[in-house]
């Protein structure tokens, strides 16, 4: 049984102020639900102390949208995974679209974060999808496969465990375009293949393939029922209290 995750990407929103009044709305939403699936949230570096804080004893879990990928050293304004987990990250997010083309992070710079991630016990919500040129020229699965097999080039199985994969349609980004719960599903279907003929079987059953791209409440429920949709990346109906709580029902 993959237990879903429902996790909020926070991006550049929300100082410290903001970030502890949202908390605060999160928890108390989340006082009288039992949610059966891990509830994540992703604020800037700024907050993440403070978070958690706040979130400790909850059922809310920490992570963090970016780090850099070398251990310690002269990187001007670069934050280690060392220092993430010692704010008490549990998760941190790599090869988000936005740093894949704003801030040009390559396949083989996201597979040295994951590296790092892992050998500091974080565990890595990997990024994939494609562009809406991709999708149009019907390359999709080809674009996927590569980010896939690039981002997890020269891993044993063994080393992944704590790996979750989040397909994010490029084009489904902040748009309020989804992937409807077919095309979701089915590039889903594809990346768990994929991951059962290069890795193993048990791990492809095992691991977390969650969606991302204009998760909103009124299109979450039908995208979860999904059977290779194992949780929600979610970026913009994160930032209010009510619609996160409602995504994190519909899980
Ligand atoms: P969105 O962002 O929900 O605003 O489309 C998702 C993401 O970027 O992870």
């Amino acid at each position: 049984m993959r237990i879903k995750v429902i996790a909020g990407n926070w991006k550049m929103n929300n100082d410290l102020f903001e970030s502890k009044d949202l908390i605060s709305r999160l928890l108390n939403g989340l006082i009288n639900t039992t949610a059966n699936c891990e509830v994540v949230i992703c604020p800037p570096f700024t907050s993440l102390s403070e978070a958690s804080a706040m979130i400790k004893g909850s059922t809310i879990k920490l992570g963090a949208q970016n780090f850099h990928q070398e251990e310690i050293g002269a990187f001007t304004g670069e934050v280690s995974a060392k220092m993430l987990l010692s704010t008490g990250c549990e998760f941190v997010i790599i090869g988000h679209s936005e740093r894949r083309t704003i801030f040009m992070e390559t396949d083989e710079l996201i597979n040295k974060k994951i590296l790092r991630a892992i050998n500091n016990n974080l565990k890595p919500i990997f990024c994939v999808g494609e562009l809406l040129e991709e999708r149009e020229k019907n390359i999709t699965e080809q674009v996927i496969q590569r980010q896939v097999l690039k981002g997890l080039e020269n891993f044993s199985v063994g080393y992944l465990k704590n790996l979750i994969i989040a397909y994010e349609p490029v084009w489904a980004i902040g748009t309020g375009k989804t992937a409807n719960p077919q095309q979701a599903e089915e590039v889903h279907h594809f990346i768990r293949k994929l991951i059962e003929r290069h890795f193993s079987q048990e791990f492809a059953k095992s691991l977390r393939i969650l969606y991302g791209g204009s998760v909103k409440p009124d299109n979450s429920k039908d995208l979860l029922a999904q059977k290779n949709i194992d949780g929600a990346l979610v970026g913009g109906a994160c930032l209010n209290a009510d619609s996160f709580l409602n995504i994190i029902k519909s899980a």
